[in-house]
């Protein structure tokens, strides 16, 4: 294991911000409340694009609290030692984010209403994403390669596990109704309908101006210069010269970093892993 990295029941966490010990007790005794809204992704899935959706949706549009507290701070990641100090003291209803899988995650969750939504992302640009921000941070081992990556990846020897049994185990919630699954294809596509879905997800009516002020104030570029929303105020010890959250913000980023070997080996391990799952669900099988 990497001087970086956490090992935690099999699987790869930061080794910086979190410990074995909290992460055990979170399972067993962190109190999901029925007025929470958490984010749940699998990194470079589109977890920081969706906080800021959803903290300007709690705002109208207003830019303020974006502009001034950072994300860590507005909806803390349950499973860090910060944000999860944060969360055991707040009262009334909170934001929060995770990565964590199904099986990790708090208990409570099962028979709580929170409102829980899960983003998912093309396996292959959540590859690419993840394979260039490892690179540029010191929590994990880094990859020489993508070939190198690649294969971590497909083994699930990457943060926060296996992307397969991720997906399958959150997915398992899917028809409940106080779960929403939502894909950084389809925020690309169409932002504005999906901003629509998740105010209607979380019971907030906005008028068309406001909803024009969270489209503006989540896109790319203005995410990309707000350092409340950016990584930039990370200490320094976490990352190294030239990261960058805001990479590139597309849809098949894959194309230009896979060979056709290497994206045959990877259809292969997909197609066995995820049989059995409508492509409707994943809108990447239908391009
Ligand atoms: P790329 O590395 O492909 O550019 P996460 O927040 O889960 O770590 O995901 C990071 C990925 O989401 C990065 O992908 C980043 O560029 C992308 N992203 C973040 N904010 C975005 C936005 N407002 N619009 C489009 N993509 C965004």
């Amino acid at each position: 294991m990497s001087e970086y990295s956490l090992l935690f029941e099999g699987i790869i966490f930061p080794g910086k911000g979190t410990k074995p010990e909290l992460l055990c007790e979170l399972r067993d005794n962190f109190v999901v409340k029925d007025e929470d809204t958490i984010t749940v992704t699998y990194p470079k899935s589109g977890t920081n694009w969706l906080i800021e959706i959803i903290c300007l949706i709690l705002s109208k549009g207003d830019p303020k609290w974006i502009q001034s507290v950072p994300n860590w701070d507005r909806s803390p990641w349950v499973e860090t030692t910060h944000g999860n100090k944060i969360l055991k003291d707040q009262e009334g209803p909170r934001i929060c984010t995770s990565h964590l899988p199904i099986h990790l995650f708090p208990k409570s969750i099962f028979s709580s209403k929170a409102k829980v939504i899960y983003v998912i992302r093309n396996p292959r640009d959540v590859l690419v994403s993840g394979y260039f921000f490892v690179r540029k941070m010191n929590i994990a081992k880094k990859p020489e390669t993508l070939e190198q990556y690649m294969e971590w990846f497909l083994q699930g020897n990457v943060l926060f596990g296996s992307w397969f049994e991720h997906v399958r185990g959150w997915l398992s919630l899917r028809e409940r109704e106080n779960f929403l699954v939502l894909s950084y294809e389809e925020l690309i596509k169409d932002t504005r309908s999906m901003v629509e879905k998740i105010c209607q997800f979380l019971g907030k009516k906005l008028k068309p101006e406001e909803i024009d002020l969270v489209l503006h104030y989540s896109s790319f570029q203005f995410m990309k210069e707000n350092k409340m929303s950016n990584f930039s105020m990370l200490p320094e010890d976490f990352i190294t010269e030239g990261f960058s959250l805001m990479r590139k913000g597309v849809v098949g980023d894959w194309k230009n970093h896979f060979t056709v070997a290497q994206a045959e080996a990877f259809d292969k391990i997909y197609q066995k892993k995820m049989a059995g799952y409508p492509p409707k669900l994943f809108p990447w099988e239908e391009c």
